[in-house]
């Protein structure tokens, strides 16, 4: 098991309202998974992946990784998010002022790897990506399926166990989505890369082993 959301609870309480997020919300995942949560806007989505990519806290339940128990603001959480997950969020946010190649390399680096190994693989990561052609550009010289490659190189980094993608193609148009698609499966598919996509693609989604929709802060299987 890579990682294990245990019994997550999330609630907004704004002035006026109490927004239950998420109830009871479990899921396991294992090694060589490609999941997909869809659901409507506003249910939920970026706030399951935020909490199992340790970027925000439930209110109750528990995240186990790699068999134990972590919580997003311990001492090891910064180290378990560089090390053993990926995150490529909606808007991509690569840094504009560095390269395609810098900001694939930039993980590496935090990681400790030397400029050169970290240059050598963010290369190759981006070829595998068919952007070979394009590694010193900026992203505002890259087009939206181009940058959101990009993420997905800079996710791929520091070879996690687990990428938690949040609407990887949500801003992209229907060829650039499936270039993007195509990348997801084939890394899952040739490198048993495991991946937790938050989408609204249903028609994609079914290509996943394990589908799930969340619905009224429930997180419910429906491929099963
Ligand atoms: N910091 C916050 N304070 C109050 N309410 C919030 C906060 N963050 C999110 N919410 C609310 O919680 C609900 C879930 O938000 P979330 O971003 O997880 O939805 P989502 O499923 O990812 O939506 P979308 O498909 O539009 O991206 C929404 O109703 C949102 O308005
Ligand atoms: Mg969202």
């Amino acid at each position: 098991m890579i990682l294990s959301a245990k019994h997550l609870s999330k609630t907004y309480i704004d002035s006026d309202q109490t927004i239950k997020v998420l109830i009871d919300a479990s899921l396991d995942v294992e090694r060589g998974d490609l999941i997909c949560i869809t659901g409507k806007s506003g249910c939920g989505k970026s706030t399951m992946l935020h909490i199992m990519g340790l970027l925000d806290a439930p209110d109750s339940g528990e995240l186990h990784i790699g068999g134990k128990v972590v919580h997003s603001n311990s001492a090891e959480a910064p180290a378990i998010r560089n090390r053993d997950l990926g995150f490529v969020f909606q808007f991509h946010y690569l840094i504009e002022d560095l390269s395609a190649l810098e900001n694939v390399a930039l993980p590496m680096l935090i990681a400790g790897k030397s400029e050169a190994q970290a240059k050598a693989r963010a290369k190759q990561l981006l070829a595998v990506l068919g952007l070979a052609e394009r590694i010193n550009r900026y992203p505002n010289q890259l087009s939206g399926g181009e940058q959101q490659r990009v993420s997905l190189a800079r996710a791929l980094a520091n070879e996690p166990k687990l990428v938690l993608a949040d609407e990887p193609t949500g801003n992209l148009d229907p060829a650039h989505s499936n270039e993007v698609w195509e990348m997801i499966r084939s890394l899952n598919r040739d490198l048993n890369q495991a991946f937790v996509v938050v989408t609204h693609d249903v028609e994609a989604a079914q290509k996943a082993n394990k589908s799930f929709e969340l619905i009224d802060g429930k997180l419910l299987r429906i491929d099963a």
